[in-house]
C-alpha cells in the first residue's frame, strides 16, 4: 500500500510475545510492542528477543508525540470487551500519534454482528480516518448461533 522505505517506525498494540515485531525487524522496520504481563512474563519475553517492550494498557495515553508514527497495528486485542467510551478514546489517541498519511491496521476486531453497524462503523467514521480496506466475516469458535463477527480494517490518517 505504501512506497518502499516509507514505513519505518511503528507500534503494535497488545502484541503478545512480540512475534509481529520480530518478523518486521527482518524487514528493517522498528516496532515497539505494548503488552501486559497477564498470566505470564510477556514484557520480559519481548525484551529478551531484543525487541522494544512497553508495559502499557489500552486505557493509557500512548507515550508518543503527535504525528510521529508511520503505522499502528493491533490484532486480537481492541474488541468489544473494551467499554465504548474507552475504545473511542484509544482510537483518537492512535489517530493523534500517527503522522499524516500514516496507517492504522486494526486486525481481527471481534464483536456481535449487531454491534458492527450500530456501534463500530459510526465510531470509526467519527475519528476521521480514511478507509482503505475493510473486511468482515463470521467468528465461528463459539458457534454460529452467537452471531459473532470479526472485522479487519486498514485506515489512513488524512493529510488535513
Ligand atoms: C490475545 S493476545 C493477542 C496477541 C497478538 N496480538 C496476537 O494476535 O497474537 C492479547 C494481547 O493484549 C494484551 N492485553 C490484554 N489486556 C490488555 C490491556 N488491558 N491493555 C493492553 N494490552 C492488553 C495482552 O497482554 C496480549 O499481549
Amino acid at each position: 500500500m505504501k512506497p518502499g522505505g516509507t514505513i519505518r517506525i511503528r507500534l503494535d498494540i497488545g502484541g503478545g510475545s512480540g512475534t509481529f515485531a520480530a518478523r518486521m525487524r527482518e524487514r528493517n522496520v522498528t516496532i515497539g510492542t505494548t503488552s501486559m504481563n497477564l498470566d505470564g512474563p510477556f514484557n520480559s519475553f519481548i525484551a529478551s528477543r531484543g525487541l522494544i517492550s512497553m508495559h502499557v494498557s489500552v486505557s493509557q495515553r500512548l507515550p508518543f508525540f503527535e504525528n510521529t508514527l508511520d503505522i499502528v497495528h493491533s490484532m486480537h486485542v481492541l474488541s468489544n470487551w473494551i467499554p465504548d467510551a474507552m475504545l473511542e478514546f484509544t482510537l483518537y489517541d492512535i489517530y493523534r500519534v500517527l503522522r499524516p498519511r500514516g496507517l492504522f491496521w486494526l486486525d481481527h476486531f471481534f464483536c456481535l454482528g449487531s454491534q458492527l453497524n450500530e456501534t463500530y462503523v459510526p465510531m470509526m467514521d467519527r475519528i476521521g480516518f480514511k478507509k482503505l480496506r475493510w473486511n468482515a466475516g463470521m467468528k465461528l469458535d463459539h458457534g454460529i448461533q452467537k452471531n459473532e463477527c470479526y472485522f479487519s480494517v486498514l485506515l489512513e490518517k488524512p493529510m488535513t
